[in-house]
């Protein structure tokens, strides 16, 4: 008799314990998507090849630095290197659908500005698509990451 009651007590138990694990695993489970889908964020494109002139983080944060120095290189002082070329930008990340980088917001370089609201005028003067048969064979670079860097740090 008190050996049933027992029993009976601690099936209850069991149970209360069971439901409240339910409640707590319904109830954390929501929480999850709600706190990683804050603002919508723009969708990029992956480039072709594994991976991309250098470190992606430091490509999102610094390709315009990159981009200016390698103009400035080129246009003013008439080096140049394969390494930062905005060809080889484009050929990478031409969009498999449009095969351009800025012909729509989902383009490469396009996605990210119309999110930040960074209009730029290069692809008035560049192609914004890759040229016709172009293959990924560019020539090995002269500068060094380090290099780069450098520079990059010595810029106000
Ligand atoms: C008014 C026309 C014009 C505009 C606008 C322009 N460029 Fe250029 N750019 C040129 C010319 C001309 C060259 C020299 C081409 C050469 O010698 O290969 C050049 C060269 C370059 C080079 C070195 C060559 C290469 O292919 O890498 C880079 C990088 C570059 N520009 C980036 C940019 C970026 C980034 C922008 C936008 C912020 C831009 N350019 C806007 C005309 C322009
Ligand atoms: C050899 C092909 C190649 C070239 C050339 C190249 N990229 Fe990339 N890029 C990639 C790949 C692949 C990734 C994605 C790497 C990853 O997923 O970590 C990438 C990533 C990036 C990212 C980060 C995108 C993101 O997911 O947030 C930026 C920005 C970028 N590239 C800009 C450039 C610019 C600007 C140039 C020209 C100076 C360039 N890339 C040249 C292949 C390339
Ligand atoms: C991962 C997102 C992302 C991608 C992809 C991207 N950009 Fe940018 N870009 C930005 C952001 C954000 C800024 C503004 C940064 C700032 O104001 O400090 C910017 C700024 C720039 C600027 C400087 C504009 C100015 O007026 O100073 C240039 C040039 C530029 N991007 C070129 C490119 C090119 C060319 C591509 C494609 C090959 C590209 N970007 C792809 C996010 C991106």
């Amino acid at each position: 008799m008190a050996l049933t009651a027992l029993r009976r007590a601690l099936w209850s138990l069991a149970v209360v314990l069971a439901a409240w694990g339910l409640a707590f695993g319904a109830g954390a489970a929501p929480e999850q998507p709600a706190s990683t889908s804050r603002v919508p964020k723009p969708l990029v494109e992956t480039g072709k090849g594994d991976k991309c002139v250098e470190d992606t983080q430091f490509m999102r944060r610094n390709h315009m630095k990159l981009l200016k120095h390698q103009r400035d290189e080129t246009v003013h002082r008439g080096i140049r290197t394969a390494q930062h070329s905005l060809k080889g930008c484009i050929d990478c990340h031409a969009s498999r659908k449009t095969g351009s980088v800025a012909a729509s917001n989902e383009n490469f370089c396009q996605t990210c500005h119309s999110y930040a609201a960074v209009t730029i005028d290069c692809f008035e003067c560049h192609a914004s698509k890759p040229a016709p048969g172009t293959q990924q064979s560019r020539a090995p670079s002269r500068a060094t990451t380090r290099e780069i860097v450098a520079v990059i740090q010595a810029t106000p």
